[in-house]
């Protein structure tokens, strides 16, 4: 079943006289539990689809449905209520409130969305133990290491069991070794979770453990890679077609 569906959307955001389409057209279905990558170079888009896809942002044109549900459509705070139950969201820098430990950063979203506590114990429990968090619970981000940081981050994004995990560079701020560990947390947790994950990153050894890997390009989204393999871009396909009607 489809979780996610976008189609034809347009974002277009105005730079002084000039006008920058950072999201052309783009449609992508997403079934329910699938980890969707989205790759491409620096300015191609990647962020405002994701954004876009979030309800953080609203396109020019286009439908994106989440469940069914149009969330283009919504009034701000409708969105904001269906983005505190339904979606979580992992930026490239953790955004945790430096004031608060990270226990009270990961519960941040449960005060947004009012959830007494019997109805996230048991997930806070696991989620404590998926990410390794029992030591570091009771201090101050600035008390902890990126990855560990990280991992709060994470813990915060699905404390309130969101259906779809937004990701944008999760790891871009790590070096290897902490990459790797946090990725292998974060699908580790999403498994025994059971959320679809949208994540854009640069780092192909980590797209590859994606189901489908898109790419966008100037704005226009591709599939580039799903289980059967590597795919031909329209041109070399075009090309090929043509070489072989000529033969
Ligand atoms: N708030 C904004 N105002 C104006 N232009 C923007 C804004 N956000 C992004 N852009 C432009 O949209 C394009 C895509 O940006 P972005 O989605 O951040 O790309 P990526 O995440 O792939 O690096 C870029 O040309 C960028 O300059
Ligand atoms: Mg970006």
């Amino acid at each position: 079943m489809s979780i996610l569906i976008a189609e034809n959307v347009i974002k277009q955001y105005k730079q002084y006289d000039e006008v920058v389409t950072a999201v052309n057209r783009v449609s992508i279905k997403i079934e329910d539990g699938e980890f969707i990558a989205i790759i491409g170079a620096s300015g191609s888009g990647k962020s405002t689809f994701l954004n876009l896809c979030a309800g953080l942002d609203r396109p020019n044109s286009g439908s994106i449905k989440i469940r069914g549900n149009d969330i283009t459509q919504m009034k701000p705070d409708e969105l904001s209520r269906f983005r505190g139950n339904f979606l979580g969201f992992i930026y490239q820098r953790h955004n945790l409130l430096p004031q608060y430990t990270a226990l009270e950063n990961i519960l941040i979203p449960t005060i947004m969305c009012n959830k007494e506590e019997f109805r996230y114990e048991e997930t806070l429990k696991k989620l404590i133990k998926a990410l390794d968090l029992g030591s570091r619970l009771h201090h101050l981000p600035s008390e902890l290491s990126g990855g560990q940081q990280q991992r709060v981050a994470i813990a915060r994004a699905m404390i309130n069991r969101p259906q779809v995990l937004f990701a944008d560079e999760p790891t871009g701020n790590l070096d290897r070794e902490n990459a790797d560990e946090v990725l292998n947390l974060l699908l580790a947790t999403k498994e025994q979770m059971g959320q679809t994950l949208l994540m854009v990153t640069h780092d192909l050894k980590i797209a590859d453990h994606a189901d489908k890997i898109y790419k966008m390009d100037n704005g226009e989204l591709m599939l580039f890679k799903d289980k059967d393999g590597y795919k031909r871009n329209s041109f070399e396909k075009e090309s090929t077609e043509t070489k072989e009607a000529f033969n």
